[in-house]
């Protein structure tokens, strides 16, 4: 059991990942691929509850990515009204977990339905405490650097803002403002690569891939991520000897 073996003082506070494999799930048993995206909400429903009962603050999910429109227009409907029967399925799990929901991407650019579901999602889970869940929905890191400098010539522009930007700045302008970077992101469905995501903010995350297809993640396989991360030594750049003498003081 990695639960076990979890030590809960040195919990990341921001967990971050990218759900893949879904389609190639389906297709192993001969299903279509929305079978798969269908039964990637279990896995998402595990992941959450796992983060919350541990007691992390930030689960960013992606699930929707800026290249993902280029599938087939069946494919991007049915994830779509995917995500509207879920919003509503899963309000009441949300409530009764505390965990209070928000969102990054090019949310303008969804239909009103969509829109409009996730407003009032938000809304009411606004004042829930123990968990924020990220959703990544039509995002791309790419597209979230030049929205963010598009946003600072215009507030340039107008005056809001006075001074050339700084790292801090920026980040202030990321879609992620005000929410850590995640500290461990997780990919499942086997690939090595970002595929657009967090491209900012994964600076210096640690990486941890898994051949385990989506549908198929439980806790346990978060358990698994969490126990890999806490073994990792994390130098931001400096010498390992360093890093040992930090760590204790950092730890207190
Ligand atoms: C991830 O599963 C879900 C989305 C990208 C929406 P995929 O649909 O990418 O599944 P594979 O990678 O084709 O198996
Ligand atoms: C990344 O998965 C996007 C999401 C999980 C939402 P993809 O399946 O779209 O990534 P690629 O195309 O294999 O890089
Ligand atoms: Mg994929």
């Amino acid at each position: 059991m990695y639960k076990d073996t979890i030590d809960k003082k040195r919990l990341p506070l921001h967990v971050a990942v990218i759900m893949d494999g879904n389609g190639r799930w389906a297709k192993k048993q001969g299903n279509q691929r929305i079978f798969g995206h269908r039964n990637g909400i279990n896995a998402v429903r595990e992941t959450a509850e796992a983060a919350a009962e541990l007691g992390i603050a930030f689960l960013t999910l992606y699930a929707f990515s800026t290249e993902n429109w280029q599938r087939p227009g069946k494919e991007v409907d049915a994830l779509m009204s995917l995500l509207m029967s879920s919003l509503h399925d899963e309000l009441p799990t949300l409530m009764k977990n505390n965990i209070r929901l928000m969102t990054i991407g090019n949310i303008d650019a969804l239909s009103d339905n969509v829109k409009r579901r996730l407003e009032s999602v938000k809304n009411r889970t606004a004042d829930n405490t123990r968990l924020k869940l990220i959703l990544a929905l039509n995002y791309g890191g790419r597209w979230e650097i030049v929205h963010a400098v598009q946003s600072i010539q215009k507030d340039m522009s107008s005056g809001r803002l006075q001074q050339l930007a700084t790292e801090e700045i920026f980040s202030g302008y990321m879609a992620t403002g005000g929410i850590p970077d995640p500290e461990l992101l997780i990919r499942t469905g086997g690939e090595f690569r970002i595929s657009n995501f967090l491209l900012w903010q994964l600076a210096y995350t640690e990486l941890h891939f898994t051949a385990t297809l989506w549908p198929d993640f439980r806790k346990e396989d978060f358990y698994k991520a969490i126990v890999d991360f806490q073994q990792r030594e994390r130098r931001f750049g400096k010498t390992g000897e360093q890093t040992e003498e930090y760590e204790p003081s950092q730890n207190q």
